[in-house]
């Protein structure tokens, strides 16, 4: 018999603030299915995507995540902030942490701990819980968790569909204003290849059917495990967040929750109620990788069928390879005061949407791998921007 596991937190301790960054540019899924030959369906009830998050090429992870975390820094202030953690799979560099170009961005204190973690999309949980982790140990301190992907799968390739980019930035204290974590957590580890992206490639590779075959079994593994932890059921959870590499695997992840639990299949307007808040966000950018979980719950927030205050959020984090994890938080009285609502909402009614041709020479667009000095041309984005490369240094500034 396996362990329960129960997170060493002797306070309240959690999300004190989140903010959600993505790029200004944004291709509708209708143009891809038109030039692929597609039925449109196919992407939008099918998989459940309508949009994906277009990068420029003068912002990376690093700047997407600086970006998510300005409005929470010039709000909460940087004070005792001990550890800034930047979960990521695109990562630009194979030995500087990015955390390290954002603790500089941001102008963070010198004493933190700055860390780049990685295991697929599951590092921002990971991530979170060793933020949670710190803050227990060192009563007044807090921690960033950064959490920023640019999906990229080949052009006309299966995933092509899902790909997206976004960050989210997380705030982690004690007494936390907005999520206070459970100290019960589910988790599963197996060495498969479902995905994954060898060191010489920009584009993952990926075993969707069996993928989603492992994040469906690892989600039983990982539920299982919270629920001999916690006692809870599914009736606990007033909502729940899944990772999303698509938003139609949430649908197909209750649905198997319900049958591992015996449980009637919801009707589908309570369906409709459990999940589809979460899925709004993710249907617009396309996958966030690392951010996906987080970005759900800032969906969820946002727009709520009814007052969050004092419910309880079931949190399911996958990562190929593959690391799943179950867990849940409260969401706080009075968080909707601390959300970036306004800010999020803004941010997905002002993106430029680009043609098919402006998303192949973006997706094409070379950064220079020869150390040649390289400038990069200014396109619309948050305040952080990558100016250019030189001497094999990439080199950042404020807009
Ligand atoms: N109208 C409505 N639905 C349609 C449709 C149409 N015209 N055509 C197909 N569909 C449905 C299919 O029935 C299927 O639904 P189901 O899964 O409920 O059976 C769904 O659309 C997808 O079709 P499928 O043929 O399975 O798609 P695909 O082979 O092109 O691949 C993914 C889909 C999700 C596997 C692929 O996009 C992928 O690999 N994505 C990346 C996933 C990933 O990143 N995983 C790793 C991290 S978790």
């Amino acid at each position: 018999m396996e362990r329960c596991y129960k997170h060493p937190m002797a306070t309240n301790i959690g999300i004190d603030l989140i903010s959600f960054h993505i790029p200004s540019y944004v291709l509708d899924l209708s143009v891809l299915a038109d030039i692929r030959g597609v039925d449109p369906n196919k992407f939008v009830i099918g998989i459940g995507q309508e949009r994906m998050a277009i990068v420029p090429p003068d912002q990376d992870i690093v700047t997407l995540a600086a970006n998510a975390a300005l409005p929470i820094l010039e709000r909460a202030g940087r004070d005792n902030i001990e550890l800034l953690l930047f979960a990521t799979e695109s990562g630009i560099d194979q030995s500087k942490a990015a955390s390290l170009f954002c603790h500089e961005l941001l102008g963070l204190p010198a004493s933190c701990r700055c860390l780049e973690v990685k295991e697929a999309c599951y590092a921002a949980t990971a991530s979170l819980r060793m933020a949670a982790a710190m803050v227990a140990a060192r009563p007044g301190s807090r921690a960033l968790v950064l959490a920023a992907d640019i999906a990229r799968y080949d052009l006309a390739s299966p995933g092509e569909p899902t790909q997206g980019a976004g960050a989210v930035a997380m705030l982690v204290s004690a007494n936390p204003r907005v999520m206070a974590l459970d100290p019960e957590s589910g988790f599963y580890a197996e060495d498969i290849m479902d995905f994954w992206r060898p060191n010489y490639r920009e584009e993952a590779l990926v075993d969707g059917q069996y993928s989603t075959r492992m994040y469906l079994s690892t989600l039983i593994e990982a539920w299982n495990r919270y629920k001999a932890a916690s006692g809870r059921g599914l009736a606990d959870h007033a909502h729940f967040c899944f990772h999303l590499p698509f938003t139609k695997i949430a649908y197909k992840s209750f649905e198997r929750l319900c049958r591992a639990e015996g449980a009637p299949r919801p009707e589908p307007e309570e369906l409709e109620r459990l999940i589809a808040p979460a899925l709004r966000y993710n249907r617009q950018t396309g996958n966030t990788y690392t951010a996906c979980v987080f970005e759900a719950l800032c969906s969820l927030m946002d727009d709520p069928p009814a007052p969050l205050d004092g419910q309880r959020v079931g949190m399911f984090s996958y990562g190929s390879g593959c690391m799943a994890e179950f867990f849940s938080g409260v969401i706080q009285p009075g968080h909707r005061e601390h959300l970036f609502t306004d800010a999020h909402r803004g941010q997905l009614e002002d993106r430029v949407p680009v043609t098919y041709r402006q998303y192949e020479d973006i997706f094409n667009y070379g950064v220079p791998t020869d150390g040649a000095d390289h400038i990069f041309a200014p396109y619309r984005g948050g305040p952080f921007r990558l100016a250019g490369i030189k001497d094999h240094k990439r080199r950042y500034e404020p807009r």
